[in-house]
């Protein structure tokens, strides 16, 4: 399937979105954020799908949100018409695991689109910033309060207030990202990671990914009664049998999802 700004593809229970406006280094309008806010609930509700992987060009994840179509609005615009922000929320509502593979700039927010899918392989020549602080504005889609989680309050506080970009390397050290390849293998690794999650049992991985965001924003002693309710349930589920008998029977697990 082909819509202007993104491009979507599946194979093995996966789905991949490319971000598709490459001379602009992907910057995120209004237009490629409610392409891929929809693609995103698409693939969440389709039964077919296990995971989804969101990149973008060998240069740019992307290079934030587009500078030329919010340079001129107002507090107006932005507050009570809630322009730039409101279709910056969607990914937050996907219960399946979204895995961001970035190569290039992932900057302002592209940095923060990576952070909100669930974990971020980069390439080797991956580099995250948040610049805003240059334009005479802050990070607005979690900068600053996923960046400080991801890779410590003085990182963060250092790359908000002088703008300065984290190279991949950095980014692996501070635990922003969960792997670094080489460029050239990024979507092999990051459709290879997806596959590997499609092939274990959907309602397992969703509660895997609920309880982990669970431990995000919550308490200790909150996100481990979560965490064992949701333990409690997957012996609802008919996965668990297959998969422990699979286990005793020394063969692997062919799950149903369900
Ligand atoms: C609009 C952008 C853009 C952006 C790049 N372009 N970033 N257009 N918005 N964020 C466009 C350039 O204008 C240029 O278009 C083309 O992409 C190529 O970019 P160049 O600057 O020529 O490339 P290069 O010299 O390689 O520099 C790459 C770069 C630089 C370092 C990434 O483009 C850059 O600094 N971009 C802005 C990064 C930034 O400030 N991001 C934060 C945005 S604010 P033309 O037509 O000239 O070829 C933000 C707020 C989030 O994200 C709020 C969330 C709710």
């Amino acid at each position: 399937m082909s819509d202007e700004m993104i491009l979507t593809s599946v194979t093995d229970r996966v789905a991949l979105i490319t971000l598709n406006r490459p001379k602009a280094l992907n910057a995120l309008n209004d237009q490629l954020m409610n392409e891929l806010g929809a693609a995103l609930l698409k693939f969440d509700a389709d039964d077919q799908i296990s995971c989804m992987v969101i990149t973008g060009s060998e240069k740019a994840f992307a290079a934030g949100a587009d500078i030329g179509g919010m340079a001129n609005f107002s507090f107006n615009d932005v507050y009570q018409g809630d322009y730039i922000t409101k279709n910056w929320e969607t990914i937050r509502r996907i219960r399946k695991p979204v895995i961001a593979a970035v190569s290039g700039f992932a900057l302002g927010g592209g940095c923060e689109l990576a952070m909100m899918c669930d974990f971020i392989i980069a390439a080797d020549n991956a580099k995250f910033g948040q610049p805003e602080i240059k334009l005479g504005i802050l990070p607005g889609a979690g900068g600053t309060q996923r960046l400080p989680k991801a890779v410590s309050k003085s990182k963060a506080m250092d790359m908000c207030l002088t703008a300065r970009m984290m190279d991949a390397q950095e980014a692996e050290r501070a635990g922003l990202v969960s792997r670094v390849v080489p460029a050239e293998r990024l979507m092999e690794e990051a459709m290879g990671a997806a596959k590997t999650i499609a092939e274990m049992s959907l309602p397992i991985v969703m509660m895997v990914k609920e309880s982990i965001n669970a431990s995000y924003e919550s308490s200790l002693s909150e996100g481990i009664r979560f965490e064992r309710r949701m333990f409690h349930a997957a012996f609802a589920t008919e996965d668990q049998k297959e998969g422990m008998k699979a286990f005793l029977e020394k063969r692997p697990a062919k799950f149903k999802h369900q």
